[in-house]
Parts: C-alpha cells; sequence; structure tokens
C-alpha cells in the first residue's frame, strides 16, 4: 500500500513542486493550504504533470480545532512536510504578530497533533537565513544561528528551536529541517511555477516580469557591496532539485536513517552567483533583455552567502544537478506560459 505524506502548502510554489515528485516517487499525498498566497488551479498543473490529483483540504493550519479535526480523519498520514508560512521579509517587519501567529500557531498545532496522533515524521521548511551573514564560506550546517534581522527569519528560527524542544522530550517524533538557499526556477513542463500575487520581492520573478514587460525596470539594489562585482551573491538552486531532497529526507525518516531525532541539511547547489551574473545567465539562456538599472541597498540584505552541501551530498545522497541557464529558461518559459493562462482564463 502507497504512504501517504501530508503537505502543508502544497499549493504553494516549493509545496507543489514537491508533491509532484512525491507522487511520481510513488506517494499518496494529501494537501492542507489555506490559499492565502497560492490558487486551487496548481492542482489542475500537478495532475496534469503526474496524472494524479492530490486529495486537498482548505483550511487554516493556524486553527487549533481544524487540524485537530483533520488529523481525525486523517488515520493514515506516514509523514509531515510543512511548507505553510508567511515569507515576505518586508512584510514580516510590517506586521510582525501576523508572521508570528500564523508561522508559529501553525507548527504548534501540527507538532500537537503529530504526538496525539503518533504521526512520527516531520520535514520542516527552514532557510539560510538562520545563518545572517557567515563568517566563513560556504557556510555548512554548523555555523552559529545569528540574530534574526527580521520576523520572518526569527520564525524560521523559533521553529527549529521549537522542534528541537519537542523532539527532546518526546522520544518518538524525529525530523529533518531543510535549510533552503535561494529557490529558483520552475517545472520543465512549465504546468507549474511561482506565483507571486502581487509585486515580487525575489529577484528571479521580477527579472521575468521585466523581460516579459510587466514591470519597467529591475532595479538591482546595489553595486558597492565587497563582492567581485560589487552585488550581492547567493546560492540560486532549482526547485525541482530542491523538491527531490524532500523526497529522500521523507524517505529517510521513514526508513528510521537519520542519525539524530533532528537533523539539518543545507540545500543549495554550493556555488554563489551575484546578481549581475543572474541578469546576464538570463539574458544569455532565453535571448531575451533585461531593462535594470543600480540602485541603493535594500536594507536586511546580507552580502554573500553560498552553502556547503557536502553534507546534503553525502547523507542524503543528493545534488543539484540542474545548471543556472536551465533553471533560469524554465522560470521564464512559465513566466510566458503563465501569462496566456491568465489571458485565457479571463
Ligand atoms: N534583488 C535585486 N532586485 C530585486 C530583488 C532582489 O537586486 O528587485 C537582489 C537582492 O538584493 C539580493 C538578491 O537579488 O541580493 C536575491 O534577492 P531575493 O529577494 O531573491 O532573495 P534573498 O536572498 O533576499 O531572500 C531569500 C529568501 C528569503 C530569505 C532570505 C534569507 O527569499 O525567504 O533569502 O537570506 F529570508
Amino acid at each position: 500500500m502507497k504512504q501517504k505524506i501530508l503537505v502543508t502548502g502544497g499549493t504553494g510554489y516549493i509545496g507543489s513542486h514537491t508533491t509532484v515528485e512525491l507522487q511520481n516517487s510513488g506517494y499518496d499525498v494529501v494537501i492542507v493550504d489555506n490559499l492565502s498566497n497560492s490558487r486551487i488551479d496548481v492542482l489542475d498543473g500537478i495532475e496534469k504533470i503526474t496524472g494524479i490529483r492530490p486529495e486537498f483540504e482548505q483550511f487554516d493550519l493556524a486553527d487549533q480545532d481544524m487540524t485537530d479535526l483533520f488529523f481525525k480523519k486523517q488515520t493514515d498520514i506516514s509523514a509531515i512536510i510543512h511548507f505553510a508560512a508567511f515569507k515576505a521579509v518586508g512584510e514580516s517587519v510590517e506586521n510582525p504578530l501576523k508572521y508570528y501567529r500564523n508561522n508559529l500557531f501553525s507548527l504548534i498545532n501540527l507538532l500537537e497533533c503529530m504526538t496525539r496522533y503518533s504521526t512520527a515524521c516531520l520535514v520542516f521548511s527552514s532557510s539560510c537565513t538562520v545563518y545572517g551573514q557567515p563568517e566563513i564560506l560556504p557556510v555548512n550546517e554548523n555555523a552559529p544561528v545569528q540574530p534574526a534581522i527580521s520576523p520572518y527569519g526569527n520564525t524560521k528560527q523559533v521553529s527549529e528551536e521549537i522542534i528541537r524542544d519537542t523532539l527532546f522530550v518526546s522520544g518518538k517524533l524525529r525530523a529533518i529541517s531543510l535549510r533552503y538557499f535561494n529557490p529558483v526556477g520552475a517545472h520543465p513542463s512549465s504546468l507549474i511555477g511561482e506565483l507571486p500575487i502581487g509585486v515580487p520581492n525575489n529577484l528571479v520573478p521580477v527579472i521575468t516580469q521585466t523581460a516579459i514587460g510587466i514591470r519597467e525596470q529591475l532595479k538591482v539594489f546595489g553595486s558597492d557591496y565587497n563582492t567581485p562585482d560589487g552585488s550581492c551573491i547567493r546560492d540560486y538552486i532549482d526547485v525541482v532539485d530542491l523538491a527531490k531532497a524532500h523526497v529522500i529526507a521523507v524517505k529517510r525518516l521513514l526508513e528510521q536513517k537519520n542519525r539524530q531525532a533532528l537533523e539539518f541539511f543545507n540545500l543549495g547547489t554550493g556555488k554563489g552567483v551575484s546578481v549581475f551574473e543572474v541578469i546576464s545567465t538570463f539574458e544569455k539562456a532565453t535571448g531575451v533583455k533585461v531593462n535594470y538599472t543600480v540602485t541603493g541597498r535594500r536594507a536586511g540584505d546580507v552580502e554573500q552567502v553560498w552553502a556547503d552541501t557536502r553534507l546534503a551530498n553525502s547523507e542524503l545522497g543528493w545534488k543539484a544537478t540542474t545548471s543556472l541557464s536551465e533553471t533560469l529558461r524554465s522560470a521564464w518559459n512559465w513566466e510566458v506560459y503563465y501569462r496566456k493562462y491568465l489571458e485565457k482564463s479571463r
């Protein structure tokens, strides 16, 4: 019999790609999402790619009663991948309690239900933001967690602590916290991808929206950093590569191959790329020019960060394989496909 995985936030960007990979690997998926930052038609895309429509329930995991009711009904969940969370850094500074309520209450409710209903395995969606500006690059999992710059970042740090403390007393629960670097790109089918609602904050959606003419100009936030070309450096990881790591993490927990109750893994490519390099790689990969200008630094940006991926490579047997050109091409193809789709469905 197939094992069933609960994917919270499964209609979101990384959640939808992970659902595809789970289904392609023979797992059943039930998605819980309140659709606060995603669309229901993402399920159509998942179904077109995999031939399977995942089970779906729409409710807010920050609601304790609804979450309990869900677990009461769903008695066959083997593991949980918890993506559901708000993720806009700027908004979290404006409205911290919205972020603390949503991101922390949902995790607490899940952990309580895991204990109550004997679901042992959790994969948590964390971020390289926990490292702040690391002193040593590439940064590995033993680097100190730095004071968070934003409430969003703090929810990731506190969530990791909540998981650690809960596991310490439970004796039964097992978890893997996956620290993502910068997820970009879309499924090669162009049937699912990133769907920023409103003005995007992240670099790649701004590039694709500028290239297609929705935005007039990309603003490069600072060219006076202490980096070879003066712009910030990040580790851009293809979303399908990232999704595959979740399937491996789930399997590791289910087969009890984890060495400790709580493990941390960096998910990146191991390569640092500057903002200017992303723009030029995009232009070469797609043949489309991006209109950009350099402006001042963005508050809260770290100068440079990229991952030491050796632990994920050796322990998970996982490696990012998609080139940046390929992933930026997939982001562009998705942008083109999605704009056409929106026009048709108007
Ligand atoms: N950038 C621009 N112009 C833009 C948008 C971004 O120049 O319009 C630059 C940023 O200054 C940064 C780089 O592109 O140098 C990447 O920016 P993103 O916003 O795409 O990504 P961040 O690295 O800032 O943020 C990511 C995740 C966050 C997480 C953070 C932690 O999106 O969720 O890493 O470092 F908190």
